[in-house]
């Protein structure tokens, strides 16, 4: 009885997620070509004097110094719409990327940026005389926000959503498929082909060159499936896994023969293109 249950309640889950995912790909197949990165240098701006007006900014329960804060700064919301036509750019699936001195990038989705006033803090008013900043310290050593520090007037601390970076030069806006397009291959009709299908049936549950899902193995690195699978065992494998494996956990996703071979003429063609895996 109980393993009846288990069973039911994990074919739910497992629909779920299949049904979920055919949404998520199908979006992502319709914005595989999304516009070209787009970056603000935030120094430069202030170099040639384009930032626009400051004001003063008070923000309550700042979670960088724990307690309520007043800087000079100018407002990025602003910034961004001056600087960037946003008509032209897919906000649904854009992220914007924080980019700090030392490398660090956190990233949130534009759409969520865009909902509140958001200000680029250049000064702190209750700074020591002879500096720009009260000094914050993080394990153990001190530091200063310079040049930029991202503060937002309405965002409660703990909205973990919105990004509060410090040491801030650059703003870029980025598709959240920047990932998909890495495993594009734009120089190949035939691999195209399979590339699409790929990604709609294979990409939820296995990564090529660690982009991907993780509930099946990844596909090219360090070596390819068609390295050491035999071409035409791997077509009948992708259309029918149980024909091969006992138990096997890959569903029979109702693809062709022919599909299945676009699919490892692709997977043949990522082979060439193996990269380090990513995170
Ligand atoms: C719901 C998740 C899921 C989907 C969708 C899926 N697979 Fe799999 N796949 C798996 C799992 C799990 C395995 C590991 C073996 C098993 O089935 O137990 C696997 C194994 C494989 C293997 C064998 C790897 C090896 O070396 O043993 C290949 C090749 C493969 N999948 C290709 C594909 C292709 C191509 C697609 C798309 C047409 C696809 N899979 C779709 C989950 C999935």
């Amino acid at each position: 009885m109980k393993t009846v249950k288990t069973h039911l309640i994990l074919s739910c889950l497992i629909f779920c997620f299949l049904s979920c995912d055919k949404q998520k790909e199908h979006k992502t197949e319709q914005t595989v070509t999304v516009q070209p990165e787009m970056v603000l240098d935030l120094v430069a701006l202030q170099t040639k004097n384009k930032l626009g007006k400051d004001t003063v900014v008070t923000v309550i329960n700042d979670p960088v110094y724990h307690k309520t804060k007043k800087y000079q700064a100018v407002d990025a919301l602003l910034l961004l719409k001056k600087e960037v036509d946003l008509s032209k750019v897919d906000i649904k699936n854009t992220l914007i990327v924080f980019e700090c001195i030392d490398g660090y990038k956190p990233e949130m989705p534009l759409e969520l940026f865009l909902k509140t006033k958001s200000f680029l803090a250049f000064k702190d008013v209750d700074a020591p005389k002879g500096s720009n900043w009260e000094k914050i310290l993080k394990n153990g050593n001190e530091m200063n926000a310079d040049p930029f520090y991202l503060v937002y007037t309405s965002v409660s601390a703990d909205n973990q959503e919105y990004k509060w970076p410090y040491n801030v030069i650059k703003f870029h806006l980025e598709s959240k498929n920047k990932n998909i397009e890495a495993l594009q291959p734009k120089d190949d009709k035939t691999a195209m082909k399979g590339f699409g299908l790929y990604q709609k049936h294979c990409i939820t549950c296995h990564a090529i060159n660690g982009i991907g899902g993780e509930m099946g193995p990844e596909l090219n690195y360090p070596k390819s499936v068609t390295e050491y699978w035999k071409e035409n065992e791997l077509v009948d494998y992708i259309v029918n896994p149980a024909s091969f494996r006992n138990k096997v956990k890959m569903p029979t996703l109702g693809i062709t023969k022919q599909e299945s071979q676009n699919i490892v003429d692709y997977l043949k063609y990522m082979s060439e293109k193996k990269a380090e895996i990513r995170n």
